[in-house]
């Protein structure tokens, strides 16, 4: 007797196929078991294992300190959580651009080691061998353009992107560059709404957007900064869904008292 299994998995393909039937995608970034079983379970579409994890994890004003160790560490978590939503991780600064062989062997070693469905990388044609390589071999690559934040050095900051026209004509060529090399879809963080919903006009592949207006395929946040978790930082893109800071300030505020009080733990909570 043979059992049918009703795969419900995020795939790829699934992803692309989302655009063609204009079914929006949501997406959220998360760097652990717990929350990401949360997310999943919420059924997110994809989780995003993003470098940001530098800054709400680890405390770090950049992204550019994690390694390919880091990521790989913190994907198997997430992986474990998701039933369902398709895991991408970022490949971290310095995993790709040093050469296109670095890069694909970065790539695999996430891939296998993690057992993600994806990798994310920043870049536009300065990258696209590197990219072309890794998905000729099989390895699901999502693009990612407009704010770089692992070029903020080079940028200067955390502005908004592609203001002027010759930023937005390489940025547009660069998604198509993306899109004909086959990534499955393209992130677009921090660039005007207009140059977004061109951009999604002009490619096959989703595009997902971050700071980017609502015309894109789908949307991103990080996960810390939607529940409120992270309290300083407060850009105009970002909606707070929940005020998760005061939740859980309060909760500890009233563990500590009941164990100053001696009310914690009762006799009921006693063995
Ligand atoms: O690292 C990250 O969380 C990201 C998103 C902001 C798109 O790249």
């Amino acid at each position: 007797m043979s059992v049918h299994v009703q795969n419900t998995r995020m795939t790829t393909a699934k992803v692309r196929q989302m655009k063609q039937n204009g079914e929006k995608i949501a997406m959220l970034t998360s760097y652990d078991f717990t929350l990401a079983s949360l997310v999943d379970e919420a059924g997110i579409d994809m989780i995003l294992v993003g470098d940001s994890a530098s800054n709400v994890v680890c405390g770090n004003q950049y992204t550019l300190p994690m390694t390919v160790d880091e990521m790989i560490f913190l994907t198997k978590g997430v992986v474990r959580a998701a039933q369902h939503a398709l895991v991408v991780c970022d490949m971290p600064f310095g995993s790709y651009q040093v050469s296109e062989e670095e890069g694909v062997r970065n790539a695999i070693r996430i891939l296998k080691e993690s057992g993600c469905d994806a990798v994310k990388i920043e870049g536009g044609e300065e990258v696209l061998p590197a990219i072309r390589h890794m998905i000729q071999i099989g390895v699901p690559v999502m693009g990612h353009l407009g704010l770089t934040p692992q070029s903020v050095n080079q940028f200067g900051g955390y502005g908004l992107r592609a203001k002027e026209e010759a930023e937005a004509d390489k940025l547009l060529h660069d998604a198509k560059l993306l899109d004909e090399a086959g990534c499955f879809a393209i992130t677009l963080e921090k660039i005007p709404a207009a140059l977004a919903e061109r951009v999604t006009q002009a490619v096959s592949c989703p595009v997902i957007g971050i700071g980017a207006g609502n015309a894109t395929d789908g949307q991103v946040l990080v996960l810390h900064d939607m529940l409120g978790l992270n309290q300083g930082f407060k850009p105009k893109f970002l909606r707070h869904f929940a005020n998760l800071a005061e939740e859980v300030k309060g909760a500890v505020g009233s563990y500590i008292s009941a164990v100053k009080d001696l009310s914690f733990p009762s006799a009921e909570e006693s063995y």
